[in-house]
């Protein structure tokens, strides 16, 4: 009896191929998902990453409730055309600690997964309020009223609590000055060295948006400008162990 007579047999017997498809389905499944029970972790760990700071959770959480995912995503795949143009290509562990994740296909204007330091402060400024300013063709909405909307951090450390609940390691110190640190990050003349040594010596401290007080605008920029800056990718070298 040939093979394909044997493969006869099973197809023509419902029992017999759904026994068997289970077994296949079975096996594969196990293949698949029994090795993750043996990881700690999923995700490579890359040197640089870390929470957000409270003024650029605070600036994320803007981003997120205006929508701006609509039209931006903040993964740049491994394609040639999008590593040109945006930079190294998106790791796992660089959205980590991002509650909901911002990935996406949907880019009606460019992905800013890397758009940190590629422009001003007062580009972005300018930009926020009136797009057309700065690039006559944009589609992009104003909000310009994010600079007029000021924060006071009064709940702040209930952010960084909630984070911390669903695993971002923010110490119990972090959440404690969590206020403190979301206005020394808006003002450089003020006391950031505690901010510096929570979150690092690279956290920007600027007066984003120019003005007094932190608004609104002020956390947008500072999470804008942090955006593909915290791996250093002139070092970075991928582990092949995993
Ligand atoms: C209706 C779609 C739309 C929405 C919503 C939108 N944008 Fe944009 N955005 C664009 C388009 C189109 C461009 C490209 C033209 C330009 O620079 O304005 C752009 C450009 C940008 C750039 C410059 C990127 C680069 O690499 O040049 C930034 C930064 C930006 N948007 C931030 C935001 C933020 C922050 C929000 C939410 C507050 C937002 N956008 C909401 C469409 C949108």
């Amino acid at each position: 009896m040939g093979i394909l007579d044997k493969h006869k047999i099973i197809e023509t017997n419902a029992t017999l191929l759904l026994v068997f498809s289970f077994l296949v389905v079975t096996i594969g499944g196990l293949v698949q998902i029994v090795p993750l029970f043996y990881l700690e972790n999923t995700i490579e760990e890359v040197d640089g990453m870390r929470p957000y700071t409270p003024l650029e959770l605070t600036g994320r959480d803007v981003y997120v409730r205006e929508g701006c995912y609509v039209c931006h995503s903040q993964m740049i795949r491994p394609m040639r055309d999008e590593v040109e143009r945006y930079g190294h290509y998106s790791l796992a562990a660089e959205s980590m600690y991002d509650h909901p994740f911002q990935w996406g296909s949907k880019r009606t204007g460019p992905d800013l997964a890397r758009v940190g330091g590629r422009y001003s402060d007062d580009w972005h400024v300018d930009h926020l309020r009136d797009p057309q300013s700065v690039v006559p063709e944009s589609v992009m909405p104003k909000y310009g009223h994010l600079e007029a909307t000021l924060i006071d951090g009064e709940h702040i450390g209930d952010l960084l609590s909630t984070n911390a609940f669903v695993g971002v390691p923010y110490t119990d110190e972090m959440i404690e000055t969590a206020q403190l640190d979301f206005r020394a990050q808006a003002d450089p003349d003020s006391d950031f060295d505690g901010l510096l040594e929570r979150y690092g010596e690279g956290v920007i401290v600027r007066n984003f948006d120019g003005r007094p007080g932190v608004s609104e605008a002020d956390a947008l920029i500072a999470y804008l400008q942090m955006l593909g800056t915290l791996v250093d990718f002139s070092t970075f070298t991928p582990d092949a162990s995993r």
